[in-house]
């Protein structure tokens, strides 16, 4: 089969289209045609090295897809050859673990392509366990942008956010895979929503998301326009996945006994803050990572129903893998990026 493939870590030149064996049903396991892979940041930390340099290489990076059974393992039931499916982001790969919860922060819980082969390839191995069925009835395309961001808002906003109809919610990054996730999800959960953008030519996009305010954190002052939307209250919940020294502007933004969810890091891992207006106001940081089965099949739900939206930016040839992550690189992404293995 043709793969994505880095042999060392570095710019998004590193990514190679090659012949690589077919993997092998083993037991328990399904046999994936890829359809349509997704792509995330992680996977542009994993490439250069960043996040993390102990990775088995030469590696295939990929979490998401959209995909048919291909073959049937031995000792898996309830699946068929043609059947479309969707592997889950991430799982336990100890099979101990299997029944964790929550499922994220088992021992040996990791993200789909980062300790084992990843969707960046035209077939993929995985135990059946972790293949969700495709209800969707959406294009291959469309589906490959959600699992991800599902899993990961469902469990952010719903989950550890409690976001409930009424709230106020301020979401960071709000044209970013994730970012543009939450808004959704937290809208769909009667929530309203304000959003960050850098660029302000992702103002319209994320307006278009249904945002009542879009916050420039280039030119304006992030928790003061959120105070000036609350009524000087703070708002009810901050989903934050830029990190670093935005994080403080997330935590003077959340009002006493609020809730800050963190999910990312695009900004820096290291944040410092007076622990004085934390404690005294009794605000809660929450860390969040990833999400469950059953995050992902109510996320799933809501596309059913039409209330998220799949936010695919454009598909690109898988054999043009290193093109698609200079473009996640410089930011010049609104939702996500799709490859396509068969072109
Ligand atoms: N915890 C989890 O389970 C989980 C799951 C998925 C992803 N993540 C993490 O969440 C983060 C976001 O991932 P993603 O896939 O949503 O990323 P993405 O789609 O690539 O978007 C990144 C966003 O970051 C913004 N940005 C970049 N540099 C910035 C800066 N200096 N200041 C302010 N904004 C900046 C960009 O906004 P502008 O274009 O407006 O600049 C862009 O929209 C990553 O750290 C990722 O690893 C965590």
């Amino acid at each position: 089969m043709k793969a994505a493939v880095f042999h060392e870590y570095g710019a998004p030149q590193v990514l190679r289209y090659e012949e690589v064996p077919t993997p092998k049903p083993r037991q328990g396991h399904l046999l994936l045609k890829l359809l349509a892979t997704g792509i995330n940041r992680l996977e542009h930390y994993l490439r250069e090295g960043s996040y993390s340099r102990a990775l088995p290489l030469p590696h295939i990076l990929g979490a998401d897809a959209s995909g048919e059974v291909a073959a049937v393992g031995p000792g898996v039931d309830g699946f068929v050859v043609g059947e479309r499916v969707i592997p889950l982001p991430g799982y336990p790969l100890a099979q101990e673990d299997w029944e964790f919860a929550p499922l994220s922060a088992a021992p040996s819980y990791a993200v789909a392509g980062v300790l084992e082969p990843g969707t960046y390839a035209q077939f993929l191995s995985l135990p059946a366990r972790w293949v969700a069925k495709d209800g969707t009835g959406l294009r291959p395309e469309l589906v490959a942008t959600l699992p991800m961001a599902v899993v990961t808002g469902v469990r952010a906003v719903k989950v550890l956010g409690e976001v409930k109809a009424g709230d106020q919610v301020l979401i960071t990054a709000g044209a970013s895979g994730t970012g543009s996730m939450a808004i959704q999800i937290a809208r769909a959960l009667g929530a309203r929503v304000a959003a960050t953008v850098r660029n302000p030519a992702k103002t319209a996009f994320v307006k278009g998301l249904g945002v009542d305010v879009v916050i420039e954190s280039e030119r304006e002052e992030v928790a003061k326009k959120v105070l000036d939307w609350t009524s000087g209250r703070g708002a009810d919940v901050v989903i934050d996945n830029l990190g670093g020294p935005l994080l403080r502007q997330s935590l003077a933004a959340v009002k006493r006994q609020g809730i800050v969810v963190v999910l990312g890091f695009v900004c820096g891992v290291e944040v410092s803050f007076d622990i004085r207006d934390f404690f005294f106001a009794q605000k809660q940081i929450r860390g969040s990572l990833m999400g469950s089965a059953q995050d992902l099949a109510w996320g799933l739900d809501l596309v059913r129903q039409g209330k998220i939206t799949p936010l695919l930016d454009q598909v690109i040839p898988l054999r043009e893998a290193a093109a698609a992550h200079e473009l996640l690189a410089a930011n010049r992404v609104k939702g996500n990026l799709v490859l396509s293995p068969w072109d």
